[in-house]
């Protein structure tokens, strides 16, 4: 079993060899053994204190001892846009994308299948799959773009970070900080999933008001993994994705050679299922914003850069009330995805690993067979079991790129989930 460091954004101390840790001093004239002292900043040095994240990283060699960088010439697929022009209003739903042939590791499988904002301005998102088949070996990844919330939907991943290892399986999540280096391994010999990387404010706990000091996702509940390091003097692959496009170069050794660390700037991971849901206990189906694990805020207060929302099992047990989504149409803009089960929306269609794309300002909700199951329940307290779905919620438009539109699992029926509603009967 792993070790891990419990809470979110904490002050976190942590050596792999006792002693490796300056004591009172973040950048002592002379390190321990040698090492190197590093500051890894996730925020502006002069973000407010509540607010800034970074880390103190003691390392075998720095960071900073590579040679140039240059076009990676690899997986175009994967990038910062552009995004297909005209962005469509259309809804859109794909089916699982099936694995790419042959051996593929994390990083040449990611596709991006959307995305918004600008990168270099630090603003929106990017949304990618993976569908992995092979352990990334003597190379590691990061994104100078944004960071990395990866939402596994089969086969667990084991994420090598600089600041240790993280293992997660579909229904966990894991938040790599930008700039951070990893290298993802695949204990099941294949996965697949999401991931969204975040150009905006990092992402954090979202405010509970009137909920009060608990509920939601409780801080206790995120996970960070002590230090790990390997002393490996091997040529080593360095792949970055800057701007949106992706650059490497090689180093000679391991990446993975942080011994200590401290600060608040550092992966973690989450188990969705320890998720504390709070619903309605009289009527009325609340927005879904009730279901937010993370939220990357915008400068327009209560209008996210992203949300990361959940729809966990949970007791529904309003009374007179529609309980699935309703019908709606909605400023923010709407990616989903389904890691596990169904999801109460909607009766196909909509199967794990594949995802939604629902636009700004149009009309979406539960299909026709969903719709006339719900008006005819007996609305008794019931479970929803066996489902766990998301969405990426943002205030920006959330453009496809032409590839996602071409996909053969791109449907091309969707609209009709909304056919065969018949007209409202008025009294004459
Ligand atoms: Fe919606």
């Amino acid at each position: 079993m792993r070790e891990y460091l419990a809470g979110f954004g904490n002050h976190f101390s942590t050596e792999a060899i006792a002693g490796a840790l300056p004591l009172g001093r973040n950048s002592p004239q002379k390190v321990p053994f040698g090492l190197y002292a590093e500051q890894l900043s996730g925020t502006a040095f002069t973000a407010p204190r509540s607010e800034n994240r970074r880390s103190w990283l003691y390392r075998m060699r720095p960071a900073a001892s590579h040679g140039a960088f240059s076009p990676y010439g690899k997986n175009a697929r994967f990038h910062a846009g552009p995004y297909a022009a005209p962005a469509t209003p259309n809804r859109l739903r794909w089916d699982p994308l099936k694995p790419a042939d042959g051996q593929v590791d994390f990083l040449d499988s990611l596709v991006t299948i959307a995305g918004n904002g600008d990168v270099g301005s630090g603003s929106g998102i990017a949304i990618h799959l993976f569908a992995a088949s092979r352990d990334m070996v003597r190379r590691a990844f990061f994104s100078s773009d944004g960071e990395m919330l990866i939402v596994p939907a089969s086969g667990r991943l084991e994420i090598r970070t600089e600041l240790g290892v993280i293992d997660i399986e579909p229904q966990q999540i894991a938040v790599i900080p930008r700039g951070v280096r990893f290298s993802v391994s695949l204990p099941d010999g294949s996965a697949t999933g999401y991931v969204c990387e975040n150009h905006g404010a990092l992402l954090r706990l979202p405010d509970l008001g009137p909920i009060g000091a608990n509920g939601l996702a409780n801080p206790r509940d995120f996970e960070t993994p002590v230090a790990a390091f390997e002393d490996l003097d091997e040529p080593f692959e360095i792949v970055q994705k800057f701007c949106g496009q992706l650059w490497t170069t090689t180093l000679g050794h391991s990446p993975f050679d942080v011994v200590a660390w401290h600060g608040n700037l550092a992966p973690c991971r989450y188990d969705l299922r320890l998720y504390n849901s709070i619903n309605t206990v009289s009527y009325d189906h609340p927005d879904p914003s009730i279901f937010t694990v993370l939220t990357s805020p915008s400068d327009t207060p209560g209008t996210a850069n992203v949300d990361f929302v959940i729809f966990p099992p949970r007791w529904m047990v309003g009374e007179d009330t529609f309980r699935p989504p309703w019908f709606h149409r909605n400023v923010m803009s709407e990616f989903m995805g389904l890691i596990h089960g169904a999801y109460d929306a909607k009766a196909g269609g909509f199967l794990p690993g594949g995802a939604s794309l629902h636009n700004c300002m149009n009309g979406h909700g539960p299909d026709k067979a969903s719709y006339d199951k719900a008006i005819a329940a007996d609305l008794k307290p019931q479970k929803i079991e066996n489902t766990m779905a998301f969405m990426f919620e943002s205030r920006f438009i959330i453009r496809p790129t032409a590839h996602a539109l071409d996909l053969p699992e791109c449907q091309s029926d969707y609209d009709e989930a909304w056919s065969g509603f018949t007209k409202a009967e008025l009294p004459r």
